[in-house]
């Protein structure tokens, strides 16, 4: 499996142009048929021009709702250390090596914006591992905004487009953080030094959820996945930023392609987080509240592997744009947890690439499962060109002998223990340490230098600066007053000072 190109080169050859519907040979590709001479009308029975001009109407699928503006590359997972009593999967085990695709972007922006607008930046990988293909689907950061899925559509809103003119707005952006103050870990984050990479190459990944992974004796554990770039981190400051989203909106992109046409390829050391079962139960943060982080002092990173990417892709529509992730592909050994973002992601995605890519969307090479097989009674639908045999039913249970499912696998399934009435309420909050402004006041106070704590209170006020409503801008004070008074008060004195 190691070193297969999954990339699946459809070249078509070269020579007389022929049309897509016939395979027949165009006799002009400058000149549309017309009737009465060269100044005619143009006829409809032309089918070429018809053709090529119907294909040209339909290029594009719809832009990905969000994280539209992307970029990715073809790679391979080696597993250098043993994490076999940790999980089954073979993905995991010892010398593994499995042929991979990554895929970066920003969040809110569209297809062409730029590169280095203030984002998170997405962090999807696909891999086309001998039991089935498993998506983590994280960003550069380990926590997110919200912490249930109910929000993720308001949440979207409020840093995309105003409805009336079109434009993006920073009064939206403060009045949703302000009123979602666990949004502060994430809002800090971002404002930080680490609020814009230098490129995709300079930023680490994360899985941010907790998952779930099961030995090959049924123990399950919770684990957050970290992926360490072994070309350091560096970003960008917000000068340096709103300079290259002027010269070169497509910076990231064109420095991860160049670096790896240059056969400079980037690589991310692979950790987990581990958490025996019982303890996410009463550990003091909840573990599957995706606004907050494990401790590395309690659980530390234990290495895994290394990711390398290695291959451009041949074709940026069918290969990237085309590519389609989803968070619930996960592999025997590997499930979700009761994350209430994780779960409702499992939804979602396959939801949108159906409506965006097609029903059949996991039949294109990109996505489908090149090291395992596909073999259900789902058939049929836009586009589908694969089937079975006529001898094979089309429906279960059957005494033809065709596909059955396996009950002995039912523990390789996800799996918690919850009991309790059936509820609309915020996940249990554990304790102290729980509180939901608590990580973010430590990450300035303990984790950040004097230098970033400048640059993130630098950053607030800038961003701040282009609220327009009073009333919002005095929430996002108090909303940085809460999480830390100092930094509050630094906020808003830096912010009075622009003012002259
Ligand atoms: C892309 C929904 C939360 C990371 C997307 C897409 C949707 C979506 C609809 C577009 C997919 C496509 O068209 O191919 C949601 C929902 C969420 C959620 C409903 C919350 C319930 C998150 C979180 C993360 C994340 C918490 C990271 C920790 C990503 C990434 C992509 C993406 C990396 C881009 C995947 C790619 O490169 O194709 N999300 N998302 N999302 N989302 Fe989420």
């Amino acid at each position: 499996m190691s070193g297969q190109d999954v990339r699946n080169i459809g070249e078509r050859p070269t020579g007389t142009f022929t049309t897509d519907q016939q395979g027949r040979a165009v006799p002009s590709d400058n000149h549309s048929l017309t009737v009465g001479g060269p100044d005619g009308v143009i006829s409809l029975t032309d089918t070429y021009v018809v053709e090529k001009l119907a294909a040209f109407d339909r290029e594009r699928v719809p832009e990905r709702v969000v994280h539209a503006k992307g970029g990715g590359a073809f790679g391979e997972l080696e597993i250098t250390e043993d994490v076999s009593q940790y999980t089954r999967a073979a993905v995991f085990q010892p010398g593994t090596k499995t042929p991979m695709l990554a895929r970066f972007s920003t969040v809110a922006g569209e297809q062409g914006s730029p590169d280095t607008w203030r984002d998170p930046r997405g962090f999807a990988l696909k891999f086309y591992t001998t039991e089935g293909n498993l998506d983590i689907v994280g960003n550069n950061t380990p926590i997110f905004f919200v912490r249930d899925g109910i929000k993720f559509p308001d949440f979207i809103h409020s840093q995309k487009r105003l409805p009336g003119s079109g434009l993006r707005d920073h009064n939206m952006q403060w009045d949703f953080w302000t009123h979602h103050p666990e949004s502060s870990h994430q809002v800090t984050y971002l404002m930080g030094d680490r609020g814009i990479p230098k490129n995709w190459r300079h930023m680490n990944g994360y899985g941010s959820h907790t998952y779930q992974w099961i030995n090959a004796q049924g123990e399950r554990f919770w684990v957050k996945y970290h992926f360490v770039s072994n070309q350091g981190v560096e970003g960008l400051t917000q000068e340096e930023a709103d300079q290259l989203a002027g010269q070169d909106a497509d910076a990231h992109r064109r420095d991860l392609y160049d670096a790896i046409e240059r056969g400079e390829f980037p690589s991310w050391d692979v950790y987990v987080q581990v958490m025996p079962y019982e303890d996410g139960k009463t550990y003091k943060v909840n573990p599957f509240d995706v606004t907050k982080t494990i401790s590395k002092k309690d659980y530390p990173r234990i290495k895994v592997g290394r990711f390398t990417l290695n291959q451009n892709p041949l074709n940026f529509f069918a290969q990237i744009e085309q590519a389609a992730f989803s968070p619930g592909n996960t592999v025997p050994g590997v499930a979700i947890s009761p994350d209430k973002m994780l779960m409702t992601r499992v939804f979602s995605y396959p939801d949108t690439h159906r409506h965006r890519i097609g029903a059949n969307f996991a039949d294109l090479p990109v996505n489908y499962p090149h090291f395992a097989e596909q073999n259900s009674y789902s058939h049929d639908g836009p586009m589908r060109y694969t089937f079975k045999s006529p001898a094979v039913p089309v429906y279960a249970e059957n005494s033809k002998g065709g596909p059955h499912a396996d009950p002995a696998r039912a523990n390789e399934d996800m799996y918690w223990q919850s009991d309790g009435e059936m509820v609309r309420a915020a996940a249990t909050v554990r304790g102290p340490e729980d509180d939901e402004k608590r990580q973010a006041s430590e990450l300035y106070s303990e984790v950040m230098s004097a230098e970033q704590q400048d640059m993130l209170v630098n950053n607030v006020a800038g961003h701040i600066g282009d609220v327009t409503d009073d009333g919002i801008r005095e929430r996002a004070f108090q909303y940085w007053e809460n999480i830390n008074p100092e930094l509050g008060s630094r906020v808003r004195q830096k912010w009075a000072e622009s003012q002259g």
